[in-house]
């Protein structure tokens, strides 16, 4: 059994609607509600769901970048919701997020030099000669040492993404953290960042959260996925078993829309329901075409439908092996 470098324990995270998009009422949006999952030492884990189902809430949660409502995250054992000041900055070195729109990540007035030389002198990684530190890890993402002199917006998308990776990679974390490094890439560009992500997660033996709205890529580059929906997990389980013989009614959703080429996990039937007020009973209930009169009121539990793989549905239940620990 290989260990858990991650775990989440009943993670809940939920915004005051006094911001975002709610700024005009009163509440809470839960945005991660009840989430258990462990990632392995040297696995990918994909993360699948629509826009707004919680994905990159839980990616920043990971790294105590959100105020957690409820649960744990331990990392390597130690709960990252508790920990502070010195204890909390060394294991922050230990993980790294490259964050969702790369170009809002990096700093505009500075270099891509100076963006990563800032990762390895906030980590005191610099040494002596960090311009060539430098000049590896863009080698090692696949960039041109030319490139170190260039502001972002200088850069294409991809590149801009390779130079996010670059920074995260400067502190040689464990877990990386990846939140949609493919969005807003050309086609062509997100092969070469999948192989790239395949290539590095080999070479150093790094544990990936891959969130992601590219089933595809997830499929090539994930060992187990788990897909999101409403804040909560609703199937988990081995890329193969998932993609191949999805258990959840909204797993099957998203596999079938982003078989339609140029289609992705937006474009399920329905709208989701809003976070702040979710239906009653199984949260998919309003939109899925098999609910049956019991999904309304009774929030299904997870389920063990196969080797590794659960999903909350109740036409589940009596299924392979009854109900998971
Ligand atoms: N800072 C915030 N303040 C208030 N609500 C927020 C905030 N950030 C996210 N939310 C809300 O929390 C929910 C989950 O958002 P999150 O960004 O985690 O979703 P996501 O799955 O990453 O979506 P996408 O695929 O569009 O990136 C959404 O309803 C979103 O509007
Ligand atoms: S519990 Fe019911 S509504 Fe929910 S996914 Fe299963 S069948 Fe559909
Ligand atoms: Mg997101």
């Amino acid at each position: 059994m290989i260990e858990a470098l991650v775990r989440i324990e009943g993670l809940v995270v939920q915004y005051p609607l006094d911001s975002g998009v709610f700024a005009h009422s009163r509440g809470w949006v839960r945005a991660v509600d009840g989430v258990s999952l462990e990632i392995r030492r040297g696995e990918v884990v994909g993360l699948v769901g629509e826009s707004g189902c919680g994905k990159s809430t839980l990616a920043r949660a990971l790294l105590g970048l959100v105020q957690v409502e409820a649960g744990r995250i331990l990392f390597d054992g130690q709960d990252v919701t508790r920990l502070a000041g010195a204890p909390m900055r060394a294991l922050r070195r230990r993980m790294q997020i490259t964050f969702q729109d790369p170009e809002g990540a990096l700093d505009p007035r500075m270099t891509v030099d100076e963006g990563i030389g800032e990762a390895l002198v906030i980590h005191r990684l610099g040494g002596s000669d960090s311009s060539q530190r430098v000049g590896e890890l863009l080698e090692r993402v696949g960039l041109s040492v030319e490139l170190a002199d260039r502001f972002p917006h200088e850069l294409s998308g991809g590149q801009r993404q390779r130079v996010g990776l670059a920074r995260a990679l400067a502190v040689e974390p464990e877990l990386l953290v990846l939140d949609e490094p493919l969005g807003g890439l050309d086609v062509s560009v997100q092969a070469h960042i999948v192989n790239l992500l395949s290539e590095l997660q080999e070479r150093f033996r790094l544990t990936y959260l891959f969130v992601s709205h590219d089933l595809r890529a997830v499929a090539h580059l994930a060992d187990r996925v788990a897909v999101m929906y409403l804040g909560r997990i609703v199937e988990l389980g081995p890329v193969g078993a998932v993609f191949e013989l999805p258990h959840h009614p909204y797993t099957r959703a998203l596999l079938a829309a982003s078989l339609n080429p140029g289609c992705d996990v937006g474009l399920v039937e329905g709208e989701p329901p809003s976070p702040v007020s979710p239906p009653p009973g199984c949260p998919f209930h309003p939109r899925c075409p098999e609910s049956i009169d019991r999904c309304c009121v009774q929030a299904p539990t997870s389920i063990r439908v196969g080797e590794g793989h659960e999903a909350s549905c109740h036409l589940c239940e009596g299924g392979v092996a009854g109900r998971v620990a």
